[in-house]
């Protein structure tokens, strides 16, 4: 596939329609700005609905260049990864956005792009924007399920790379207690073993638990940490790295390599018959 060369053309790497329920064609066309959720000049997030039944919301990358197209189609593009981790958390029962197509091509008026369509999840909104207009759970006992839906997600060996209050979703409702959705997995790394107890699972939590503190200062998150399964000392640990720690670009982008590396090694650890390997912080 040579995406300059076929403006206007998407190639699906993975999907779970009914094939020729729809032209693909029509997932790159974006609608009317009501549909936008979110338009930035690299990403767009908008909802609808395929085939008329199915709601979803598709997000794409574009303008990403030749040498980046190349790059990602090498180590697969970044919402192949996403796809993938998905599937992970759905099959695991972890609640998340269910994935039902990724691709990538090339169109007149967004150049290269990537492509991930979801199931829309109804009546949600992410637990940033609820805790800002003090909609969403405020106490840390309606945050226990966020937090059993985190370990669960570790267990089955995926690190998120980007748990923060936005990419979490949350169902709000007078009566019922929330329900919380795990998304935007586009930083994710798939381990072939369970990550809970892990150096990756400290930094999600540590990023996690960051974000929660900055919107409800004052929070104590030990109920939390210990619902998710850390002991008094691991809890301690990651208090005292709270107070210094910073989420920089330089820190992110350091922590994904090293960890893609681990990936990696305990892969073939594995595959090898040498047992996994895990980094136990
Ligand atoms: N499956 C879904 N169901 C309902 N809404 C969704 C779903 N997936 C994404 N959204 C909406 O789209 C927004 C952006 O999604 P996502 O976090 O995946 O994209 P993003 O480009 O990383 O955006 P941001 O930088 O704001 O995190 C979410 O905050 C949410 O409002
Ligand atoms: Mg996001």
């Amino acid at each position: 596939m040579q995406p300059w060369h076929n403006p206007g053309r998407l190639s699906v790497g993975a999907s779970r329609f009914a094939s020729g329920s729809f032209h693909t064609e029509e997932l790159f066309i974006v609608p009317d700005a009501k549909a936008l959720i979110k338009s930035e000049k690299r990403t767009l997030v908008w909802r609808k609905a395929i085939g008329d039944i199915e709601a979803t919301v598709i997000k794409m990358y574009r303008h990403r260049g030749i040498v980046n197209w190349h790059r990602e189609r090498l180590f697969n593009f970044r919402v192949q990864r996403e796809y993938e981790a998905l599937r992970v958390l759905e099959s695991a029962g972890v609640p998340c956005s269910v994935p039902l197509l990724w691709g990538c091509g090339s169109a007149a008026e967004h150049g290269c792009f990537e492509i991930l369509v979801t199931r829309e999840i109804p009546g949600v909104t992410n637990l940033k924007e609820a805790l800002r207009a003090g909609t969403a759970p405020a106490v840390p006992d309606d945050l226990l399920m966020l937090f059993d839906a985190v370990r669960q997600m570790h267990q089955c060996g995926i690190y998120h790379g980007a748990l923060l209050p936005k990419n979490i979703l949350v169902t709000l409702g007078p009566q019922r207690r929330p329900t919380f959705y795990l998304i935007d997995l586009i930083k994710a790394i798939h381990f072939p073993n369970n990550v809970q107890r892990t150096v990756m699972a400290h930094y999600d939590l540590l990023s996690l638990v960051h974000g929660l503190t900055n919107l409800l200062p004052g929070i104590n998150c030990d109920a939390l940490l210990s619902r998710y399964g850390l002991g008094q000392t691991a809890i301690r640990e990651l208090r005292d790295h709270l107070v210094w720690y910073r989420s920089t670009r330089y820190l992110r982008n350091r922590l994904a390599f090293q960890f893609k590396i681990w990936a990696l090694v305990t892969r073939w650890h594995k595959r090898l018959g040498l047992g996994t390997r895990e980094k136990v912080v």
